[in-house]
C-alpha cells in the first residue's frame, strides 16, 4: 500500500485526481495539502474540506501558501478555467469540518520525518508548500520516497505550454519554488504536459464516468461542465485533457509512463519566466546551470487507452453509496 500525501490547489482536475487516490485500492491518503493556484487559498482549502467531507475521505486538511516564493507569470486566479468557486461553479455544501492547525509544509516535514523512506508526494499545484518543507528541513530530498509533479513541458512530441508558449501554469505560477524543488535531490517524476495533452477526455467519457462511478462520477461530470466548455472555447471541440489524475496514474501504474533523466531547471525571469528545461548532455554543458546537478525522472511518452481505462475502473470499483 502506498503511503501519500497529495499537495494541491483543488480545482476541477484536482477534485478527480483526489477521488482517484481516494478509491484507488493500492493508494492510503494519509493527508491532503492545500495551496493557492485554480483559486485562492481559502477557497482551495474549502474545496478540500468538501470534497473530503461529502466523500467520507479520513485524510486531514493541512493548509499551506497563500503565494508565490518568486515572480509568477500573470497574475490573479483562472476563474475562466476553474470558475470563481475553482470547482466549476458548482453550488459547493459549506463543510462542516476545518483544516488542521499547523500549516502544510510543517506537516509535510514531520509526516515524513516520522516514516522516513516510506511516502510519496503526488503534487498538481504549485511548488510552493514542497519548496517551503526543503526549506524548513533540507534533508527532506532522502526522506521522501518519491515526489510526482503534474506541472511542466518539454516540448516532446511538439507539446506546448499552456500559459505561455513555454510554460505550464502550476510551474508558471512559482518558478522559483519549482526550480528549488526540482534541484534539490528529491526523487522526482515530472508528469509535464507532453504526456498530460495526450489523455483527453471527450463527452462520452464523461458520461460513462457519470453513468458507472456513482457520486464521484456526478461530482466529476459536473465540475467539468464549466471546464469543457472553457476548451471549447479555446479549441473548438469538446474535449479537455486531464491533467492531475495523470500524476495519480504514474504513482499507480509507472509502466504506462516512458522517462528520461536528467536535470531540470526552470526560467526564474524574462521572457522564457517558467519553461522547464531538461539536460540531457552526458558530458556536461558550457554552464554550470545544469552540470553536476541530480536528475528528476521526465515523462515523455504514455499509453492513453490504459490511463483512460484505469481512471473508469478505480472510480467505478469505489464505494457507490
Ligand atoms: C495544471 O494547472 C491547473 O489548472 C490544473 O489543476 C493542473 O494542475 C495544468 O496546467
Ligand atoms: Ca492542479
Amino acid at each position: 500500500m502506498k503511503q501519500v500525501i497529495f499537495d494541491t490547489d483543488i480545482g476541477i482536475d484536482d477534485a478527480m485526481a483526489m477521488l482517484i487516490l481516494h478509491y484507488a485500492p493500492t493508494v492510503n491518503m494519509i493527508a491532503i495539502t492545500t495551496c493557492f493556484g485554480n483559486a485562492s487559498l481559502a477557497n482551495t482549502t474549502r474545496n478540500a474540506l468538501f470534497v473530503k467531507e461529502q466523500f467520507g475521505i479520513s485524510a486531514p486538511v493541512y493548509a499551506g501558501a497563500n503565494e508565490s516564493m518568486g515572480e509568477p507569470l500573470g497574475e490573479g486566479f483562472p476563474d475562466f478555467v476553474h470558475g470563481k468557486n475553482g470547482l466549476g461553479d458548482i453550488p459547493i455544501i459549506e463543510p462542516t469540518i476545518q483544516a488542521e492547525a499547523i500549516p502544510a509544509a510543517q506537516a509535510i516535514v514531520e509526516m515524513v520525518t516520522k516514516q522516513p523512506g516510506e511516502i510519496s508526494i503526488v503534487a498538481v499545484g504549485r511548488m510552493t508548500n514542497i519548496a517551503d518543507a526543503l526549506i524548513l528541513c533540507p534533508e527532506l530530498p532522502s526522506l521522501v520516497k518519491e515526489l510526482i509533479v503534474m506541472g511542466g513541458v518539454f516540448g516532446f512530441r511538439e507539446h506546448q505550454g499552456n500559459v505561455s508558449p513555454v510554460a505550464e501554469a502550476n510551474i508558471a505560477g512559482d518558478p522559483t519554488a519549482a526550480d528549488v524543488v526540482f534541484t534539490s535531490g528529491m526523487p522526482t517524476t515530472i508528469v509535464g504536459l507532453d504526456v498530460t495533452h495526450e489523455i483527453i477526455m471527450d463527452t462520452d467519457y464523461l458520461e460513462l464516468l457519470r453513468s458507472t462511478a456513482g457520486r464521484a462520477g456526478q461530482l466529476i461530470y459536473d465540475t467539468n461542465q464549466f471546464y469543457f466548455a472553457f476548451h471549447e472555447r479555446i479549441n473548438g471541440s469538446a474535449t479537455c485533457p486531464i491533467h492531475d489524475s495523470t500524476a495519480v496514474a504514474y504513482l499507480i501504474r509507472p509502466d504506462l509512463f516512458t522517462t528520461k533523466q536528467g536535470p531540470v531547471r526552470v526560467a526564474t525571469k524574462g521572457v522564457a519566466l517558467g519553461q522547464t528545461i531538461l539536460g540531457q548532455e552526458p558530458n556536461g554543458y558550457a554552464t554550470d546551470a545544469w552540470n553536476g546537478l541530480p536528475a528528476c525522472n521526465v515523462c515523455y511518452e504514455v499509453n492513453a487507452k490504459e490511463v483512460l481505462t484505469l481512471f473508469v475502473e478505480t472510480l467505478s470499483a469505489g464505494d457507490k453509496g
